[in-house]
């Protein structure tokens, strides 16, 4: 039995069986590479679910972890420390100016789970109760408790009834312009109709807030066209609904961006982030409007790890780091990199339907034809698993299973890219 084999057959005897692995055991992992229990090394670009966005284990990160345990490890929400207002203060600086106040957590669920208890009280100090929340379909917000429900993939849902399906929870139609009937310019516009539609026909009218990803990632890294993100603007302030932004997959340079809010400009009532803002520690932060926050009571919300002085610490480095180092930069022009390879290869291979992103957030959607688009599962699976044994991790998503996710550390060179996009290449071959 190899040393994996050993590890897996633990896994089935101790762990909960509710994940999709990938087969290898990694024990390290520096910069954009990733090492298995084997000594196999591999090109990350997956970062650990598009998290390890300043590279793997970056010195700069562990020092300033080591630095703070040396000091003080945790004290619970009960106190007062340093990093985590130092964090705060940061959050507030990097995102829009009408976003002011944090509350930090441990993860994107729990941002996006307080993101949502805000919304519930600032309904309730305007005298409405029991509103409704809009999501749109695609989406993917978590997997417990209100963010479960908001995720609208019903694959994830199976066997858990009511739990999934909280009560107001209404899901509005994706601007997803490949899969769209309408023209890729007119998809946004239909879009932001049927948004209309569901307030119009599915709500009372009291709608306590719209949640979405500038760029859904689990659905299958779809962008919407920039008509969508004026459309909805305009409607949410015409309605006064608030609007949230989830950023937890798209933030901290992701995007070619420090925030993807940035492309269009976007300045919603709150926004929620987690992954790449620690660079692979557990955090996660949701901010607010000050007029938002003035409606929290003492006793709202309490998180005992949440800001905790190691996480915060890491963060801040992690943040300043990103900014500091050229990382946006980096990943603006690898991903312009990726997505030439990626559109000259479409060329040439009919499996690939569509190329997508921004940045280092690239979807690659397969089709069994290019001309039915029939979504090529089983195809898709299978290229994961053999660019894996070319030495290249690569995620897998979108509702059909036949997204390729390119979501790279920001750190990766271009001569890792062209040897990425080589591989790719000659798995296409050989599939
Ligand atoms: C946009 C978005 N929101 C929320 C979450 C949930 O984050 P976590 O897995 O940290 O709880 C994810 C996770 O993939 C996500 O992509």
């Amino acid at each position: 039995m190899t040393k994996s084999e050993e590890i897996f057959e633990l896994d089935k005897k101790y762990y909960q069986q509710g994940y999709a692995r990938v087969p290898i055991v990694i024990v390290e992992g520096k910069g954009a590479i990733l090492k298995d229990i084997e000594g196999n090394e591999y090109i990350d670009c997956f970062a650990g679910i598009a998290t390890t966005n300043a590279g793997h284990s970056p010195d700069i990160l562990v020092e300033a972890g080591i630095q703070q345990m040396k000091k003080l490890f945790h004290v619970s929400g009960r106190f007062f420390t340093i990093p985590q207002i130092e964090l705060a203060q940061k959050l507030s600086e990097i995102t829009p100016e009408n976003l002011t106040k944090t509350f930090l957590c441990n993860s994107g669920t729990e941002a996006v789970e307080n993101a949502v208890k805000l919304t519930k009280k600032y309904a309730y100090s305007k005298g409405h109760t029991g509103g409704a929340l809009i999501s749109l379909e695609c989406a993917f917000h978590g997997r417990l408790g209100y963010s479960f429900s908001l995720t609208a993939n019903a694959s994830y849902k199976k066997g858990f009834g009511s739990y999934s399906n909280a009560p107001g929870v209404k899901h509005a139609p994706v601007p997803y312009s490949y899969r769209s009937k309408d023209s890729e310019d007119d998809c946004g516009d239909v879009a932001a109709n049927r948004l209309e539609e569901v307030i119009d026909r599915h709500t009372s009218g009291d709608v306590e807030a719209f949640i979405m990803e500038p760029i859904l990632g689990e659905g299958g890294i779809i962008v919407p066209p920039d008509s969508y993100f004026t459309q909805i603007v305009r409607i949410l302030k015409k309605r006064e609904i608030p609007f949230i932004l989830d950023e937890v997959q798209t933030g901290f340079g992701r995007t070619g961006k420090l925030l993807a809010s940035e492309h269009w400009g976007l300045k919603p009532d709150i926004m929620t982030m987690a992954k790449g803002m620690g660079g692979g520690i557990p955090i996660g932060a949701c901010i607010c409007t000050d007029e938002i926050a003035s409606k929290i009571e003492s006793g709202d919300f309490f998180s005992t790890y949440g800001g905790n002085p190691v996480t915060s610490a890491i963060s801040l480095a992690n943040i300043e780091y990103i900014q500091n180092s050229g990382l946006v930069e980096n990943s603006a022009k690898i991903g312009a990199v990726f997505m030439d390879g990626l559109e000259d290869m479409q060329k040439e291979r009919n499996l690939i339907g569509d190329v997508r992103g921004k940045g280092l957030m690239i979807g690659i959607e397969l089709v069994k034809d290019q001309r039915s688009k029939e979504p090529a599962k089983e195809e898709t699976k299978r290229f994961v698993d053999h660019l894996k044994n070319e030495g290249v991790i690569i995620g897998l998503g979108g509702i059909f299973k036949n997204v390729l996710r390119l979501q790279p550390p920001l750190v990766i060179s271009e001569e890792q890219a062209k040897d990425v996009i080589e591989k790719m290449d000659k798995v296409f071959v050989g599939l």
